[in-house]
């Protein structure tokens, strides 16, 4: 049977968060208004797809309910936990233990008395897995990049960045210096300018070159050895965020830092905890111990934030001991087989996924408004993933991004690329539904569009 769809406004397809990041006038307050008209104008036809709540353990099947209260249920691709140890018996059982020692809380700051017995295990755990670094904790892996940054760059120094760097590390740079150089995404020959020129200028002053193992919207990964070898030519500092990868990737679980023998050769490492470790959290990792003091006192995120609590640190320390483990390498080879085989059915049924084989699978849409439909779709038919849209991805380059989880199934898989083959010839034919009397095409722009 034909399917009928109604029309839906222009303004619930078009739009982005970018139209509202600078609002004029005086009433700080009373301006920021037009965003939540747009946002309710998406919202009334169901295509608000952020800022949902999961009912039940964010697990490969998972009950979830939107911002404006409609629940839903499907086979969820929508949680970082990429070796599924968030509800691993051994994870909940070290926090259950800790609650029990401890409380749930730490006592303040790690810079006056909030590190426990717990974190110091943990940075000792983190440092033999990193080689021997050493590590300072923060309470996120955003507070980790924004004080890596904040934490060592000053006024007159120098940031080089890809331009699809993690927000916590473009917000560390513009609190650190005005001398923000960005170069085209995990392009070396753009890197290289950029250092010739900053060092044909400046001799006095230091560099810091940003970028991160696995870029989390794209899935793909620089040359860290050529980079590498610039930051020696131009004596700069190397920086990695290697928050996607650590722990997921690799049969050492190192990640691209690992696979690409550079674990030696980043200046400074920073993590996250929240994607295979089972907990908020993050940490930077140095050579040595004059710098790991220095950011405890001068990393505002670090000195000036609550230390993790006893229970993350329990349950950070009992992943990351998986996660070292031969059971550790099994997951992340059963991760690994359900990637290939995602990525392998999704092209079987005709969807473009980008980007290099990683627990972060993205999948073509195109233009917004497609994408807004198919998200609705995914999860009306019981899949569940995450839109991405213009500004996090260039215009017209609109995806869903699978996260993909070492407790997924291939029956899952199988079930979700079909619902997903559904959703988007159902958003297509509904975007230009909504487009009658214009020119159907083109409905895929980003197939040949910016990403
Ligand atoms: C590359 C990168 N760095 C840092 C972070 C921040 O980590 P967290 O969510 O643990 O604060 C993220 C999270 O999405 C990330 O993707």
């Amino acid at each position: 049977m034909e399917k009928t769809f109604e029309s839906v406004p222009e303004g619930a397809l078009t739009g982005s968060l970018r139209d509202y990041r600078a609002p004029e006038g005086a009433d700080l307050v009373g301006r920021v208004g037009a965003f939540y008209e747009w946002q309710n104008l998406r919202r009334e036809h169901g295509l608000w797809p952020y800022a949902r709540s999961t009912e039940t353990a964010p697990q490969a099947r998972c009950e979830a309910r939107t911002d404006s209260g409609q629940t839903f249920a499907g086979i969820n691709f929508a949680s970082q936990d990429y070796l599924s140890l968030s509800s691993h018996p051994a994870v909940k059982q070290a926090a259950i233990d800790a609650i029990a020692e401890y409380g749930v809380h730490s006592a303040g700051s790690a810079a006056l008395l909030g590190n426990t017995a717990n974190s110091l295990k943990l940075e000792q755990g983190l440092s033999e897995f990193l080689g021997g670094r050493e590590i300072v904790l923060y309470p996120t892996g955003w507070a980790a990049g924004y004080g890596s940054i904040q934490g060592f760059v000053r006024t007159n120094d120098h940031v080089v960045m890809d331009i699809l760097a993690h927000s916590c590390l473009q917000e560390g740079a513009k609190a650190a210096t005005q001398n923000i150089h960005y170069h085209g995404h995990i392009n070396l020959d753009a890197l290289a300018r950029k250092l010739e020129r900053i060092r044909n200028n400046d001799a006095q002053n230091g560099i810091m070159v940003v970028t991160e193992s696995l870029f989390s919207m794209h899935s793909d990964t620089p040359d860290l050895g050529a980079m590498r070898a610039l930051c020696d030519r131009f004596n700069a500092t190397l920086l990695v965020d290697c928050a996607h990868d650590l722990g997921s990737i690799g049969d050492d679980g190192l990640g691209h830092l690992g696979l690409q023998n550079m674990l030696d050769g980043a200046d400074i490492i920073i993590g996250s905890f929240s994607k295979t470790f089972a907990s908020n959290g993050g940490f930077i990792a140095v050579r040595d111990r004059a710098t790991a003091e220095y950011l405890k006192y001068y990393s505002a995120t670090h000195t000036f934030s609550n230390a993790l609590s006893p229970v993350q640190a329990a349950s950070v320390l009992t992943a990351l001991n998986i996660v070292r483990s031969e059971e550790g390498r099994q997951l992340r080879r059963k991760l690994m087989d359900n990637i290939l085989y995602l990525r392998a059915e999704m092209t079987k049924a005709g969807l473009e996924t980008l980007g290099d084989p990683s627990p972060i699978v993205p999948v073509r849409l195109g233009l917004e408004g497609v994408g807004r439909f198919a998200s609705r779709h995914l999860s009306a038919l019981g899949g569940i993933a995450n839109l991405v849209e213009y500004p996090a991805v260039p215009q017209g380059g609109a995806r869903f991004r699978f996260q993909v989880m070492a407790s997924h199934s291939f029956e899952d898989i199988d079930q979700v690329v079909e619902i997903l083959a559904r959703s988007m010839r159902d958003a297509d034919l509904e975007y230009r539904v909504s487009h009658e009397g214009q020119a159907a095409e083109p409905r895929r722009a980003g197939r040949t569009g910016a990403a």
